[in-house]
């Protein structure tokens, strides 16, 4: 079988690293890929965008199955486009990615559905914003309705911040139109935490845990990144929350689609706070996580491959899906200033001076004159299975101290509370 993912990120380097394990899976493609992908399949330049491109790209290559990993070609509809081309596609459709592009979208899904979420209201013009913060308390949750590359939530103290925030994001542009609509939400207080889940819109099955850690600096100070390292499963999750994700989260939402005719097929990402053994959603992501998803598709022991047809083929109900009892660890290298500016370019060495056990996923490098340099603020993703979580990370740890470049910065607390 051929197959083709698209994306560029560890994210998508964990799942061609999978799915290269599948027998079934004879050719391996990315678009545009990375170096680390470079090294197991065949990467082919152009944008994630690139509608057009991407659909050439599958009828010239007769491609089986096509991966999307990021949301912005599934919010644009990529998925349907290569339906509409006679392919078949892992990742929901337009209409069902606007779970993740649409917070206010998303949000009245919610509440029509009865899954439990924060209270909220909808507001489309700075002047009803103002008005309406005065039936909150602080701290309040201002959240721009569109995608904003993880710059969309804001949380304020005060009206003052509350007023500059929507001023910011309403008047002034600042997320480029993705603020022109926004959410207002009562901040919910507990433990937060998120279920990822294969689902082909009749069958869903839920993944293993995973525990992400968001901010940039050690005991979860700093600003908030795209995630600085994870570890499976989440060793904070309190037991027996399966059968409450399961009746209060997972079956409205399938039922929901049901009733929407929304056609998922895929993966949702369920951002979950949880108090008193009580959760509430807080958002939607309608694809794979990262790096959450270097954790835990390590310990995938079913192909991949097979999970994912079966998935854009409506038979999720037909594959058995299995885990490993094995804990992985996962942390981020970042270029140092990340989430801020930083500088790309840096020679990155040690790579192959770790052990056999350490899986390295590419998430932001280039190859530059035969070099393998930095070429983001996420740059490599450091993995390893243990029998247990200490084992797992006493392995990632000692390779950070191999793998290295000019100006690295990594959390030294991935895995503790
Ligand atoms: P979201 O993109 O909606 O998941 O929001 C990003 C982050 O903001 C979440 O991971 C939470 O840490 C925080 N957040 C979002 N909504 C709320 C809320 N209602 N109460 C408290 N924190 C929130
Ligand atoms: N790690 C968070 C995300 O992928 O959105």
């Amino acid at each position: 079988m051929k197959v083709l993912v698209i994306g560029s990120g560890g994210r998508e380097h964990a799942i061609a690293y999978k799915l290269k394990q599948s027998p079934k899976v004879t050719e391996l493609y990315a678009i545009p890929g990375n170096p680390g992908i470079a090294q197991i399949g065949t990467c082919i330049p152009g944008l994630v965008e690139d509608k057009e491109l991407i659909i050439q790209f599958i009828k010239d290559h007769q491609i089986d199955l096509t991966v999307i990993g990021p949301e912005v070609p599934l919010c644009l509809g990529l998925a349907d486009d290569i339906e509409a081309a006679g392919f078949k596609a892992f990742g929901p459709q337009k209409k069902a990615a606007t779970l993740e592009g649409s917070k206010a979208f998303s949000k009245d899904f919610m509440v029509r559905h009865h899954i439990p979420t924060a209270r909220y209201v909808e507001v489309n013009d700075f002047d009803t914003a103002c008005k309406e913060i005065a039936q909150f308390s602080y701290p309040l949750v201002i959240k721009a309705d569109g995608l904003a590359a993880g710059k969309g939530v804001v949380i304020v103290d005060n009206k003052d911040d509350a007023i500059a925030t929507l001023k910011d994001m309403m008047v002034d542009g600042a997320l480029d139109g993705a603020g022109s609509k926004v959410v207002l939400e009562e901040f919910l207080t507990g433990f937060e935490c998120s279920l990822l889940c294969f689902t082909d819109g009749k069958t869903i099955v839920p993944m293993v845990s995973a525990k992400d850690h968001k901010q940039v600096y050690d005991g979860n100070k700093g600003p908030n990144t795209g995630g600085m390292g994870t570890v499976s499963p989440n060793p904070f999750l309190p037991e027996g929350m399966d059968e409450i994700f399961k009746k209060d989260i997972l079956d409205p939402f399938m039922q929901g689609l049901k009733e929407d005719g929304m056609d998922y097929r895929g993966v949702v990402f369920i951002g979950l706070m949880i108090e008193n053994n009580q959760a509430k959603v807080l958002e939607f992501n309608v694809r794979f996580g990262d790096p959450e998803t270097q954790s835990i598709l390590l310990r995938l022991d079913s192909d991949l491959y097979e999970i994912m047809d079966a998935c854009a083929s409506y038979q999720l109900d037909q594959v058995d899906v299995k885990w490993s009892d094995d804990a992985v660890a996962c942390l981020v290298l970042a270029s140092g200033g990340y989430p801020g500016s930083y500088e790309k370019g840096k020679v990155i060495t040690g790579l192959d001076q770790v052990s056999d056990d350490i899986v390295i996923f590419h998430a932001g490098t280039a190859m530059k004159e035969d070099q393998l340099v930095t070429n983001g603020g996420r740059v490599l993703n450091i993995c390893a299975k243990g029998k247990d979580l200490q084992e797992a990370l006493t392995k990632v740890y000692k390779a950070s101290e191999v793998v290295t470049f000019d100006g690295v910065y990594f959390r030294h607390d991935i895995g503790l509370r």
